[in-house]
This record gives structure tokens, sequence and C-alpha cells, in this order.
């Protein structure tokens, strides 16, 4: 029997609806909420009037709290005896270092339960009618960072064995390094006019998108600016969404698609 316990929540992409009915439990009964950037106020607005709200968000260049900052912080509210959630964008183990945080806590005697959330593939994916996976056309889905441990732009190891034309990559993190995870992809063997897509805060109203076919698209990011957070889709499921523009889907490559 374990005496404390953190709950480890994901809010679903960047839409508060997309939050599952068990998320919304937890935070409706927590005494301590620690939460993360974008973490809409609708969201804020469930806890209950004696709850607590801790920011501990982190920006490009600025974290309000280190990692091992709010690893003690969770601990010691566990300890202390309060229900604390731990909020997170998407998917808490996807991406979010959820997986760190319940192994600290685990090795300190704390249960640690998890709730998933829709991570912003799939939300966005929805948003924009792009099956991530299609008989026929994508028959596997590979998440990965285009962020690297160092936080530069060191190469992007994995391009080698991720250059496969069925399956979809999603890029997470992936603005600053995509001009180089596009070379190497090609440079692998996956064709330069896969279609893709970047999603500038996908699922929010704010959403931004640009299509392009895998050659043109770090160029086109860079013309319409798109910041952070984007995700970026890669794979002939992108020619599948009704967005996909019409001039991009009389090329060649939609032919080989059918
Ligand atoms: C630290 S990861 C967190 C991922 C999160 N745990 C999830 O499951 O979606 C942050 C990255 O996720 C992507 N992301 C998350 N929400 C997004 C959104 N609403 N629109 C576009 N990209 C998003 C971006 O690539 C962003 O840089």
């Amino acid at each position: 029997m374990w005496a404390w316990q953190c709950v480890l929540g994901g809010y679903g992409a960047r839409d508060s609806e997309l939050m599952t009915l068990k998320a919304v439990k937890v935070i409706q009964n927590a005494d301590l909420l620690l939460y993360d950037r974008l973490v809409s106020n609708d969201v804020l607005d469930l806890v209950g009037p004696d709850a607590k709200l801790l920011y501990v968000g982190k920006t490009a260049g600025y974290h309000s709290r280190t990692q091992e900052e709010i690893h003690e912080l969770l601990l010691s509210f566990a300890e202390a005896g309060a229900t604390v959630v731990r909020l997170k964008g998407g998917d808490p183990l996807v991406f979010g270092r959820g997986g760190e945080e319940m192994d600290f806590l685990q090795r300190q005697g704390i249960q640690v339960k998890v709730i998933p959330g829709i991570t912003a593939a799939s939300g966005i994916a929805a948003e924009l009618g792009i099956p991530l996976t299609h008989r026929g056309i994508a028959n596997s889905v590979r998440f990965l960072t285009g962020h690297s441990r160092k936080g530069g732009t060191d190469p992007l190891f994995v391009a080698e064995n991720a250059a496969d034309p069925d399956t979809t990559l999603v890029v997470y993190m992936g603005l600053s390094t995509l001009p180089s995870l596009a070379q190497k992809l090609m440079h692998h063997g996956l064709p330069s006019n896969t279609p893709a897509v970047a999603v500038e805060r996908g699922t929010t109203p704010q959403e931004r998108m640009v299509f392009a076919e895998l050659k043109d698209l770090a160029d086109k990011i860079v013309l319409v600016e798109l910041v952070s957070p984007t995700l970026i889709i890669i794979g002939k499921v992108v020619a599948l969404s009704p967005f996909w523009p019409q001039t991009l889907k009389e090329a060649s490559f939609l032919v080989e698609v059918k």
C-alpha cells in the first residue's frame, strides 16, 4: 500500500475540450496543481476553491524551475499528504519528461498514477483530417524529437532508419532542425516530394499551418515565420487531408499513392 501519491495528467494537445473525463476529475479534486506553459484558463478554472496552483513551465531558453526543482516540489507536497496533480500538455509520457518525474517519485516511495492525454500528433492529425496510418499507404507511425539532448542542432541520427516511405513521421520540437532532418531523410531515400505539413499552435483558435512537399517545407516555414509550438507531419497520408492544396494534389506523386 502506497502512502503518498501524485497524479501525472495530460490535458490534450492545447484544446481543453480534448481532456479526458478522468483528467477533469483529478484536477477538480487536487490540493495542488503544478502546470506547464500554455494551459488554458478554462482548465485552471476546474480546480477547487481551496486548491493551489503552481506554474512550473518552460520556454526556449527560460525555465521557471529546473527539472530537479520540479522533482523536489512534487516530492515535498506529496510527502506532506497533498493530492498533487502534475498537469502537462498532450500526453505526459510523450516527450513530456513524465517518465523522468514518475521514475524519480516512485524511487522515493510515492505512488504515481498516470492519466493519458491526447498527444499533439493525435489532436492535430484529427483536426487536419490526416489518418496517421492508412491501409496501403502508411503501415506505421513514428514520433520523433527534433530536439537534441544537448539542445543544439547536432545530427539527427534517426534519419537513416526513419526514411521509410510507408511510415508517417511526426516530429515534435523540430522547427530548428528540420532543414537538416529533411536533407538526411531525402539522402536516405525518402522521396523529396513526400507530402508534409507544419502546424503551429494546432487545435487552438491561433492555429497556422503550411503544407509542402518535403524538399520545400523548411523554406516555407521560414517564409510564413512559424514559431514554437509547431508539429511537423511527414508522409503520404498528409496528402489525404482535405486541406492539402489542390496545386500539390495534381503532382505526379499522388498517382503513386492510389
Ligand atoms: C515538450 S513537447 C510536449 C509534447 C506533449 N507531451 C504531447 O504529447 O503533445 C512540445 C512539442 O510538442 C509539439 N506540440 C505540442 N502541442 C502542440 C500544438 N498545440 N501545436 C503544435 N505543436 C504542438 C511541438 O512540437 C512542441 O514543441
